[in-house]
């Protein structure tokens, strides 16, 4: 992915122009027709990029009508009518007035129409690789682009409401199980459906682009826009995006995204030139990991019934049968599987001699369980599983043993979790085959994001449910707040003159830190000490936006965050007024002389991770902070940490224009992306924690101020790297034994801090679930090298 010179944007510009200037006209006049054979020529659009016509199905004599890119060795098909038919050889497609495409078989029986009714002019293949016919008044009356098959491509629009298919399989049009929606509330989802009813399973992928109370909040189009950004445009006009800016390729190159036979929605994209021997490659795909989205108690999962997903190296599901269990059709391996065994009470036979257990380690079946024993043991689990005439497999992990009827559903492998699968067999019944290899070995795995995959976990079910149920309370309760909060947007914020400050901060004598913001100041004001904060002169301030960003930060209340107790806005003079913090900041902690308590340590990383999380998601607007480093972590009179100086990033910057080119934060902390003009999300802050996490665990400051030794050890992100790689965190910890006791602590943290420096932000977790990691509720995964294209040692 290069980046490329400005005359090339102007080529590309005028490249249209000379195209159209030497065409000739490709409009296809009422009447045309197109004969299914082998040597028919297509319709080609004008620049000759797209063809539709007729494609061979390999190994059939039939035939599809379709849309396919005409340029490149691989004709991928991107639309075709609604089902894929194939037809015979000698089929027909013919435009005719008044019935628009009509495609008949050699019987002279219609197979498809596109139902135009009205006057037609012509037809056109467009060089956008929409099939337009026009009408008499040149509107269009029909295009292929409003009734997509499997695939987006840039300049179409999915209203809400809109739907794609994905295929049967890699060569079945027909359509498949999956499915991706633009529902009439805004939110693009993911799901699996049945298929004779179309009837919708729950989602397995969304983007949560509804807000049911605010309406302009929520998303109105699924734009692809010309130049390959998919996105979904909420109706307040803002963008929720898809493909990430830096991620996409700039040049000559085919876009598409498409919903794969497989479930997964990729964006794609390919050379325009024909000689580059290249082939389709991958932007993005959602979601990361299918096998763990499914969480519905209906429909299969990734794979079909009893079958078993994992991921390849693509991060593409692969299905595979378990022992105990075969094809139900040998052609489509990510069909269903038919068991050996199937419990069958009626039978009589009441002998547990003649049964036994095939047994499968890490595969997890997380949903059809009808019982469940907890705590019990393995043996336990087994035997009642064995006198149970309804039982077919017993999950076992952890104490706890689920009984599970058939079919199976949602099946994966899941090396986080330690499971074991128990499936009942007659004696003799299984051939002696090695158990299936799955793909991709234990710690190739890992390195996947898996994160959650804990919650995802077999039968931990019952306990999601709970969870779901707490969770929805906690947001009821924190939709009450906001809605207390929201109207009037006024705050009891105290108001002061900027005589009262000067009284209380004693002319401004006693300073207690500088910052990129403004000076601050200690103050008395009756009993209270407070902290007065002198803003530097804003660029172009006006009084209005200050008073709104004063606001916003005055609505946010958290046990991890400094209070704004008020402000001052005289004239020249802009002051904020926060509660004090008797302990200082963190830098001055953690860097002192005295090395403070791997648990005092711990409880602060998790206060700033908690205080962000609030930041981020909680708060009625979310607030980036944009400079999370030691200085503007603060530590009240218990050691908590609080989070100072957030909401003032869009402060300093307001009104400039371009304010995203404009480089917040500090050196060392701040993330890649500032540099690469990318849009700048939460996951900035989620990098500043990372790195800060690092600093917190090692007591060390993320770049080494010219002192001699190992330069390996300068920046503190890749020293980290380094000695987690290499088993070595005494290192980082300079042999902090309360720490080295805390092993297994230690290197979860370790771990999250270096998912947080990922250089790909969408790498870096949410701070939700940092928190759950922090915590040790979600299982970490092993991170990857965070920088790996700077990174130069690993
Ligand atoms: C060219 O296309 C136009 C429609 O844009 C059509 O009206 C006209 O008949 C076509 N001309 C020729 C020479 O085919
Ligand atoms: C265009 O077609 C409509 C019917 O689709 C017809 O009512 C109308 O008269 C036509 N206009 C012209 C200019 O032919
Ligand atoms: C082809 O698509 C472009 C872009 O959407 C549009 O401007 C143009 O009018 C279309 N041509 C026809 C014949 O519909
Ligand atoms: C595609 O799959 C469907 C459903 O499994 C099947 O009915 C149909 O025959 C298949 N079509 C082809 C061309 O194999
Ligand atoms: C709804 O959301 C829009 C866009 O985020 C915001 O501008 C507007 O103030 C919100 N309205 C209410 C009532 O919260
Ligand atoms: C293009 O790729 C194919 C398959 O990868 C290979 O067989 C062929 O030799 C390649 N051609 C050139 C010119 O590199």
């Amino acid at each position: 992915m290069q980046r490329v010179a400005p005359y090339l944007i102007i080529l590309t510009l005028f490249l249209p122009l000379i195209v159209i200037a030497q065409q000739t006209n490709h409009s296809v006049p009422v009447g045309a027709s197109l004969t299914a054979t082998d040597d028919a020529k297509p319709w080609l659009s004008p620049s000759g990029d797209f063809a539709f016509g007729f494609q061979h199905i390999q190994g059939q004599d039939n035939f599809l009508l379709s849309i396919w890119y005409d340029k490149i060795p691989e004709k991928s098909i991107i639309w075709y009518p609604e089902g894929g038919p194939t037809v015979p050889r000698g089929s027909k497609l013919e435009l005719i007035d008044r019935r628009g495409l009509v495609l008949s078989d050699p019987q002279g029986r219609d197979v498809w129409t596109s139902e135009s009714s009205s006057d037609i002019s012509y037809g056109v293949m467009n060089d956008t690789g929409n099939f337009v016919i026009v009408g008499n008044e040149s509107h269009n009356i029909w295009d292929s682009f409003n009734f997509p098959a499997d695939t987006m491509l840039p300049s179409q629009v999915m209203e809400r409401g809109g739907v794609i298919y994905s295929k049967m399989s890699r060569s079945n049009f027909t359509r498949g199980r999956f499915q991706l929606r633009l529902l009439q509330d805004g939110n693009l989802v993911l799901n699996t459906r049945d298929v004779a009813t179309n009837y919708a399973y729950a989602n397995y992928y969304e983007t949560k682009t509804d807000d049911p109370s605010n309406q302009s909040n929520s998303g109105d189009q699924l734009v692809f826009d010309a130049v390959g950004y998919l996105y979904i445009l909420k109706r307040s006009g803002r963008r929720f995006d898809l493909t990430p800016s830096q991620e996409l390729p700039f040049g000559n190159y085919y876009h598409r995204v498409t919903l794969d036979f497989d479930g997964v929605f990729t964006q794609y994209y390919h050379s325009k030139d024909s000689t580059d021997n290249s082939s389709w490659e991958r932007v993005w795909s959602y979601p990361e990991n299918i096998c763990l989205g499914f969480l519905g108690t209906e429909g299969s999962g990734a794979c079909g019934f009893n079958n078993v997903c994992s991921l390849d190296q693509n991060n593409r599901p692969k299905c595979e049968c378990p022992r105990g269990f075969s094809l139900l059709d040998p052609s489509d391996p990510y069909g269903d599987c038919k068991p050996y065994f199937f419990p069958n009470c009626a039978e009589g036979d009441s002998n547990v001699d003649n049964f036994d257990f095939v047994e499968l380690k890490d595969i997890d079946w997380p949903t059809s369980d009808y019982e469940i024993m907890n705590p019990t043991s393995e043996q336990d689990c087994k035997n009642a599983c064995l006198n149970d005439c309804f039982c077919a497999v017993a999950i076992y992990r952890g104490n706890k043993c689920w009984k599970k009827k058939l079919p199976l559903s949602n099946g994966k492998v899941d090396y986080s979790l330690n499971v074991k699968a128990f499936v009942k067999s007659r004696k003799g019944d299984i051939p002696l085959e090695s158990p299936p290899h799955f793909s991709g070995n234990k710690n190739d795995r890992e390195s996947l994001i898996i994160v959650g995959a804990a919650l995802f976990g077999t039968s931990v079910f019952v306990n999601i449910v709970l969870f779901l149920v707490i969770c929805l309370g906690i947001f009821l309760i924190y939709k009450k707040k906001d809605i207390k909060l929201n109207p009037g947007a006024e705050t009891n914020l105290i108001r002061f003159k900027y005589q009262q400050l000067v009284r209380a901060t004693n002319g401004f004598k006693d300073e207690l830190g500088k910052g990129a913001f403004g000076i601050v100041y200690k103050g008395v004001m009756g009993t209270n000490t407070v902290a007065v904060k002198k803003l530097n002169r804003m660029a172009q301030d006006g009084e209005k936006e200050f008073r709104t960003e004063v606001n916003a930060i005055a609505r946010t209340h958290h046990r991890n965050l400094v209070q704004l107790l008020g402000f001052c806005d005289d004239g020249e003079q802009r002051l904020l007024v926060y509660e004090y913090m008797s302990n200082g900041t963190l830098a001055s902690f953690l860097f002192g002389n005295m090395r403070p308590s791997w648990n005092h340590r711990c409880h602060i990383a998790l206060g700033i991770a908690k205080g962000l999380s609030y930041l981020h998601e909680e708060c009625s607007t979310q607030i980036i902070h944009c400079d999370i480093k030691p200085q503007n972590i603060l530590l009240d009179e218990y050691y908590n940490a609080r989070i100072s100086d957030f909401g003032l990033a869009k402060l300093l910057v307001m009104n400039q224009s371009g304010t995203n080119t404009v480089i917040r934060g500090t050196k060392g902390y701040v993330a890649p992306e500032w540099f690469r003009n990318a849009p700048v999300t939460i996951k900035v802050d989620v990098y500043s924690f990372g790195v800060l996490l690092l600093e917190i665990i090692s007591c060390r400051k993320s770049v080494k101020d010219n002192e001699s030794g190992n330069e390996y050890e300068a920046i503190l992100t890749d020293w980290a790297w380094d000695c987690y790689q290499e088993g070595r965190l005494d290192l980082l910890v300079e042999n902090d034994l309360e720490a080295l006791d805390d092993y297994k602590k230690l290197k979860t943290f370790v771990m999250v801090g270096i998912w947080c420096v990922q250089e790909n932000p969408l790498l870096r977790p949410t701070m939700r679930t940092v928190i759950q990691m922090l915590e040790g509720v979600v299982e970490v995964t092993k991170p990857s090298c965070p920088s790996p294209f700077s990174h130069t040692l690993g």
